[in-house]
């Protein structure tokens, strides 16, 4: 029997799967670490916790699936997008990397749009230049810390930090590579005009692969440290939101799906590639080879309800805690009982600023119609309820597009409630399906892993095989039109306070 394993390194912690040829989990864990948020806007994690995380969690899955370690045939990894990880002269990353949902970069992503024409832009990274993505990140770095960018001679996303860790080669993905915005998307490969025009020099960057490649085999002090062999191979990988889209088989066009995690986003597949005009939504290379995605959706999604109840549901978390219960399935049930529209409250969730649909690093949350009868259930939802219409209007641009979706699927933490999940069927207008397998972006690592290794002959045909659906959630049109009126306000109040924000941000 041949086994695969699948690393997510993700933002809260870092999962890790062992499945075997026939698809079958044998063995998973987690190991958590810290975001650090030094500054209104700014989030950082230490690559070496990372490391750490990493190690400790794929020895955990060797040691508890007690395979023979020639079995272990390949390792696919993947992970949060657009971090930056920056390497010196003996390769240790240089302090904490600016991870993908830090704004910081705003005026370095305004200063790109100034330095090339936006249609520029769109034709060559096929998205407008982001505060989130790594070229304005290096940027800001090159502005503001001089002397750690003149030190500097790596740049890597946070799974391919990994990757050198576990076989000592510099090397990315094409999925990945998108995010960093240093990408000729069509052609797959660094575009040289955006390096020159950014002045960043091509040996800083690893080579860029295909998901399903080998990129390298194991280092022989990691393989020792971590019960495997020498021979077993590393893949390129996909960012999360394209290692998702395996783990859920959504690898043909007509099939997206939602993730409700840290952040959440709306993926759905291309064959081909078709650009998105203006930048609604970002497009990016996927995991399936010369195929491509589009993507939206909130940044603090799953932060955003983290958020409030780590800082405001203490009292309750206690109790659920004394009296045996589930704290996700305690916010269930509070969330199930309050009306649609969380008794006229909305939320907006730009906690880290926005993305999707709007380009905003400058805008944070809000709760308006805030009303003494509100309690934390009320709050609980109406945040269910905000990463949900963001999500919708993500959606939304896709049928503008006139990209048809006929199978829409969930995963990741957060669509685990089915709360969320209703809200989602009623917003979108149309039945999801939940997934047998709930680990979307480390099982999907471990497909790649597999493809890579020789196990199975392509993405698709092992996605047929392994992947399969576990519920529908039915949308229901009442229920859809009470949203609507609620989801109108949203958008309407997104543009209300647009010039508050901006005002907020310069105080
Ligand atoms: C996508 C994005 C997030 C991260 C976090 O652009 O930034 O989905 O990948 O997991």
């Amino acid at each position: 029997m041949t086994y695969l394993i699948g690393v997510d390194i993700g933002t809260s912690a870092t999962k890790a799967v062992l499945i075997d040829e026939t698809g079958n989990i044998k063995a998973q864990a987690s190991a958590g670490y810290p975001m650090y948020e030094p500054a209104n806007g700014w989030a950082e994690q230490d690559p070496l916790d990372w490391k750490k995380a990493v190690l400790s969690a794929v020895k955990k899955i060797v040691e508890a699936s007690k395979v023979n370690k020639e079995d272990v045939a390949g390792i696919g990894l993947t992970g949060q997008m657009h971090g930056l990880v920056m390497l010196d002269e003996s390769c240790q990353p240089m302090g904490r990397s600016i991870i993908w949902c830090d704004q910081r970069s705003g005026r370095q992503a305004q200063k790109m749009k100034e330095m090339m024409s936006l249609e520029k832009w769109l034709d060559i990274t096929s998205n407008p230049p982001l505060a989130g993505w790594t070229a304005a990140k290096i940027m800001w770095v090159r502005e503001n810390r001089p002397e750690v960018y003149a030190k500097c001679k790596k740049i890597l996303l946070p799974k391919d930090y990994i990757r050198y860790v576990l076989t000592g080669a510099f090397a990315t993905d094409v999925s990945d590579a998108t995010g960093m915005q240093l990408l000729d998307v069509k052609n797959r490969c660094w575009s040289d005009t955006v390096l020159e025009l950014l002045n960043i020099p091509r040996e800083l960057l690893g080579n860029v692969y295909e998901s399903q490649e080998v990129t390298g085999t194991l280092l022989p002090e990691i393989a020792e440290e971590l019960g495997l062999s020498e021979n077993t191979v590393v893949v390129a990988g996909a960012s999360d939101n394209a290692a998702a889209a395996i783990g859920t088989g959504v690898v043909r066009e007509g099939q997206a799906f939602t993730t409700i995690g840290t952040s959440a986003v709306v993926y759905s597949h291309l064959d081909h590639y078709a650009a998105v005009p203006e930048g609604g939504l970002h497009l990016c290379c996927c995991a399936v080879p010369g195929c491509y995605h589009t993507m939206g959706g909130p940044q603090s999604a799953g932060l955003s309800l983290e958020w409030f109840k780590e800082k405001f549901c203490q009292d309750f978390i206690l109790q659920a805690l004394k009296e045996g219960r589930n704290i996700h399935e305690v916010i269930n049930q509070m969330t199930k009982e309050i009306p649609i529209g969380s008794d006229k409250l909305i939320f907006l969730p730009f906690l880290l600023g926005e993305r999707t649909p709007h380009m905003e690093p400058d805008y944070r949350g809000a709760f308006v119609g805030l009303s003494n009868i509100h309690s934390q259930g009320h709050l609980l939802r109406a945040i269910m309820e905000g990463v949900a219409y963001c999500l919708a209007d993500c959606n939304n641009i896709l049928k503008e597009l006139g990209v048809s979706i006929t199978d829409m699927r969930v995963c990741g933490g957060g669509s685990r409630s089915p709360v969320w999940q209703k809200i989602l069927a009623d917003l979108y207008r149309c039945d999801i399906h939940t997934m047998q397998q709930e680990e979307g972006p480390a099982y999907g690592a471990a497909i790649l892993a597999g493809v890579g290794a020789g196990a199975f002959s392509d993405i698709p045909s092992a996605c047929d095989r392994f992947i399969k659906e576990d519920k529908t959630i039915q949308w229901n049109e009442t229920e859809a039109a009470k949203y609507r009126q609620y989801h109108q306000i949203y958008d309407r109040i997104y543009e209300h306070l647009k010039t508050d924000f901006s005002a907020l941000a310069k105080t």
